[in-house]
């Protein structure tokens, strides 16, 4: 995993919007968040993480087949930000694509790489979730801007006996409700020219009430899903890792379930919700904490703009 040094703490914002460190404590769980410097590109803090999961899995660039990169905040609309990094490991050989779904980017990206693994497309490839939210936020609007961070994590995916590793992944989409978290701007509908950021399209918009309570009933209904495709319950899984939004989102989903917060990773206090990025960088966190053992089975579960939500259940 990787973040921008740069920090914005609840105080700060509550400089620039009316709000208070209570507030955004109280309701989102959120202390601090990480932001890049404006003009970063996403792929330097993917390639920074990039590197560390290669190190780390012992793995040299050139072994690589692809890169998979999810994230809503590309370096530029082409090319790909996943080209970017593979330029910058080197990684030769592999092929490179982004892949949108929000901030269940990584899942999405991690399902996809898993069939790639699965068809033979590949052996070994890079998945990454990369972010630099605060480019998209609206720092005038006080509903979203406290919420978002930036970062960046990374895992390598390599093949592996059947019973190790991903055994499944549980993928949807509901495009009817694509109201409630967009960014109208910088597309086809609303392309960026100068007037764009006057009028405040290029920003985030969302409907955070109406958001929460889907995120509470899906995120709850696909994790179910992986647990009953594996035949496991509650009590098998060593780890449940949910992507970062709101603490108060995280625990309504664990008591539906019945997971006792011990196992719930959470990491949000630090980092804010880094969309596509924070379930690598929880992984990663989770990993150096000793959280999990090889041979545990660890829970993902995502939720964002699309709708799209879904999970992974992994044998360590
Ligand atoms: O990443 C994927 C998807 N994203 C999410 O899952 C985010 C989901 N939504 C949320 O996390 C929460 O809805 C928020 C944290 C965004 C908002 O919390 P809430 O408890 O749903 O508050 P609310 O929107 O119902 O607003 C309650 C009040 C309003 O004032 P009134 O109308 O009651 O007078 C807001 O204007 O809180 C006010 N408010 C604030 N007050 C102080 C909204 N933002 C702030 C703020 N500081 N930053």
């Amino acid at each position: 995993m990787y973040v921008p040094p740069k920090t914005l703490t609840n105080d700060d914002l509550a400089k620039m919007v009316d709000t208070t460190d209570s507030w955004i404590s109280t309701r989102t769980g959120i202390k601090v968040r990480h932001v890049a410097e404006p003009g970063t590109g996403t792929s330097e803090l993917c390639l920074e993480a990039s590197r560390r999961a290669l190190a780390d899995a012992g793995v040299d660039p050139k072994e690589l087949d692809f890169v998979v990169v999810g994230t809503l905040t590309p370096d530029m609309p082409f090319p790909s930000t996943a080209c970017f990094v593979q330029m910058g490991l080197g990684a030769a050989q592999a092929y490179a694509m982004d892949l949108g779904a929000a901030c269940s980017g990584f899942i999405y990206s991690l399902s996809v790489a898993d069939a790639l693994i699965r068809s033979g497309r590949g052996k070994k490839g890079l998945v990454v979730g990369g972010e630099i939210l605060s480019s998209v936020v609206d720092y005038t609007d006080r509903s979203t801007c406290i919420l978002f961070g930036d970062g960046a994590g990374a895992v390598v995916l390599a093949e592996c006996e059947e019973g190790e590793g991903v055994l499944s992944c549980h993928l949807h989409s509901d495009g009817n409700l694509w109201e409630l978290i967009h960014c109208p701007g910088g597309g086809t509908i609303d392309p960026c020219n100068p007037g764009t950021s006057t009028v405040r399209t290029n920003f985030i918009k969302m409907l955070g009430n109406e958001t929460f309570k889907h995120a509470v009933t899906r995120m709850a209904e696909v994790s179910l899903e992986a647990l009953e495709r594996n035949g496991v319950g509650v009590e098998d899984v060593a780890l449940f890792i949910p992507h970062q939004a709101n603490q108060r989102i995280v625990s309504a989903v664990g008591k539906r379930m019945g997971v006792p917060e011990k196992k719930v990773f959470m990491n949000l206090e630090r980092y804010g919700n880094t969309s596509a990025a924070s379930i690598p960088i929880a992984l990663a966190e989770a990993k150096s904490q000793g959280r999990y053992s090889k041979g545990d089975l660890v829970l993902l579960v995502a939720f964002g703009g699309g709708l799209t939500w879904g999970s992974a259940l992994l044998r360590m």
